[in-house]
């Protein structure tokens, strides 16, 4: 039926143009400016102020997204515009905490919008990229239990499996005569390690390798750059990547990754052994889901999901520690402060030589920082983006017409001065100290809320609270160049570079 419609399109594109004949060149233009004059000035949404460029067009969000700082942009529009600024003919970008809670709630009528449909694999939507919120709400359902913080304790294991090869690989490179440590790769490769265990039980061999193999990493990321920006103008996507020329061109086949290749290998050898595995890993237990209701949950839906985690936890994993160990170790006070804490626990016999979750919850320090490097540097640095119902909403006592595009970004939303202060752009872990942090925690946004609460949370909170604590109480780390800023881009996910550091043993566990 799809192809039917696409087809009939088609051929009605090509029967405009030989109706405009030789005129088009200048017909095309002329629609294109009456169409940007009509959004501008005609449109329901005229009156929210923004760049010239995005009140006619999509143009400004492609830009910006394109740029790699799409977050700077909107922190930028919003000092300059106010609290609601328009961002696209049809799309409204929020800075208030509080009415991004309103458009997050489960109960609200809200969707996601066709951003999301770009993101792969477009034939078999996975939780994060289902945009019917019925079909979603059942695929959460059955996937929610691998997720749940119960089952994440069991797979601990194969954390610390990584971990011990992580510490393992900074040991040896405590003993180099250079002491030189990229860090921010180290805890890429752990990353996506790490979920390679708790996916499939297998690693992928970043860490191992000490290189991204095959240049994987940076393909996905390549993958999840084009994604953002497709997702603004989704219907493009049907130009480039879903064009069939375009499975000729091997940066475009995202099968030919070697995270997908492991991911389908493992599949097609569980299938073929029929028996279930020795572990309980994230992809046997989304079999179980799958034999428990299989019309409801389908094979496909294993696979989307286990692979999906991989895509959605990793980079995002990654950039989190990433984020948190480059901001203390650029502040000797906090540094000094984290180290004392994580010290007296360890002489206190209360943080094991592999750090167990319950013992990272008594460190509030620890705790302060992990938060503030969450508020300050989310590692989602684009927009998430919902539709407002077809009969309009209400948010924060203003309406919007159905059909509006509310976009929310965590980089602006945690600069709110109301929620978290006078001095949102500093890194200061006190404000979880002395501040309301109960209050504040409800207005953070970097997992996402609502229905869509990011369903790997545990999991990424679980590995982030075992490792973290381990490096800075095991390892002496000082900052190639502390007087710059950590390089970064977003794509979907702000991918991080240049943590380097001098590593040096502290103590030997
Ligand atoms: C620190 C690490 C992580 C961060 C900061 C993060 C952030 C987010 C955010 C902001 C969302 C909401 C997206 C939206 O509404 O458009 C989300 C959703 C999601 N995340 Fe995460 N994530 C992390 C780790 C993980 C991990 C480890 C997994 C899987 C193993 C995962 C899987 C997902 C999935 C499947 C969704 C879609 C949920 C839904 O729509 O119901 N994430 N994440």
């Amino acid at each position: 039926m799809a192809v039917i419609q696409m087809e009939q399109r088609d051929s009605t594109i090509v029967a405009l143009l030989n109706a405009m004949g030789p005129y088009w060149t200048l017909v095309i233009p002329l629609v294109l400016a009456i169409r940007f004059t009509y959004y501008r000035y005609a449109s329901p949404l005229r009156r929210h102020p923004g760049p010239f460029l995005a009140s006619g067009s999509r143009a400004w969000k492609v830009w910006s997204t394109w740029s790699g700082h799409t977050e700077m942009d909107h922190i930028r529009v919003h000092e300059r515009y106010g609290p609601i600024v328009r961002i696209a003919p049809d799309e409204l970008s929020l800075a208030s905490p509080k009415a991004a809670r309103e458009v997050l709630a489960a109960d609200k009528g809200f969707h996601k919008t066709d951003f999301y449909k770009v993101f792969p694999p477009p034939e078999n939507p996975d939780i994060f990229t289902e945009t019917c919120e019925a079909v979603h709400a059942v695929k959460k359902r059955h996937a929610s239990n691998p997720y749940s913080m119960a089952t994440m304790h069991t797979m601990a294991a194969f954390i610390e499996d990584t971990q011990r090869l992580l510490v393992d690989k900074l040991d040896r490179m405590c003993k180099a005569q250079d002491q030189y440590c990229n860090l921010g790769n180290y805890l890429h490769y752990f990353a996506f390690d790490v979920l390679g265990e708790v996916a499939f039980s297998r690693k992928f061999g970043f860490l191992e390798a000490g290189f991204d193999v095959e240049g994987a990493i940076k393909l996905i990321d390549d993958i999840q750059w084009y994604d953002g920006i497709m997702g603004q103008i989704s219907e493009w996507d049907y130009v480039f990547r879903r064009n069939p020329l375009c499975k000729y061109i091997p940066s475009f086949d995202i099968g030919n990754n070697l995270v997908t290749r492991m991911a389908l290998d493992e599949m097609a050898k569980r299938k073929r052994s029929g028996k279930p595995t020795e572990r309980k890993d994230l992809l046997s237990q989304l079999f179980d889901a799958h034999a428990k209701a299989p019309e409801a949950f389908e094979e496909g839906d294993v696979f989307a999901v286990a692979h999906g985690a991989i895509m959605a936890g990793s980079d995002s994993t990654a950039s989190t520690m990433q984020s948190f160990s480059y901001h203390v170790l650029r502040d000797p006070t906090i540094y000094a402060n984290l180290k004392k804490e994580l010290d007296e626990a360890a002489a206190a016999g209360k943080l094991s030589d592999m750090p167990q979750w319950s013992e990272t919850q008594a460190l509030p320090y620890f705790q302060a920082c992990l938060k503030e490097g969450m508020r300050l540097r989310p590692a989602v640095g684009l927009n998430i983006c919902r539709l407002v119902p077809l009969e309009g909403a209400e948010i924060g006592g203003q309406f919007f017409p159905g059909g509006t595009r509310i976009a929310l970004n965590g980089w602006v939303l945690h600069r709110d001065k109301e929620i978290f202060g006078h001095d949102p752009e500093t890194f200061r872990p006190e404000r979880w100290l002395e501040g309301d942090a109960k209050m504040m925690e409800r207005f953070m946004f970097q997992f996402g809320g609502g229905a869509h609460l990011c369903i790997g949370k545990n999991l990424a909170l679980l590995e982030m609270n075992k490792t973290l604590p381990l490096l800075f109480r095991d390892y002496e780390m000082r900052l190639l160049r502390p007087d710059e800023e950590l390089q970064y881009h977003s794509t979907f996910f702000v991918v991080q570079s240049g943590l380097e550091v001098r590593i040096s043993q502290r103590r030997k566990a």
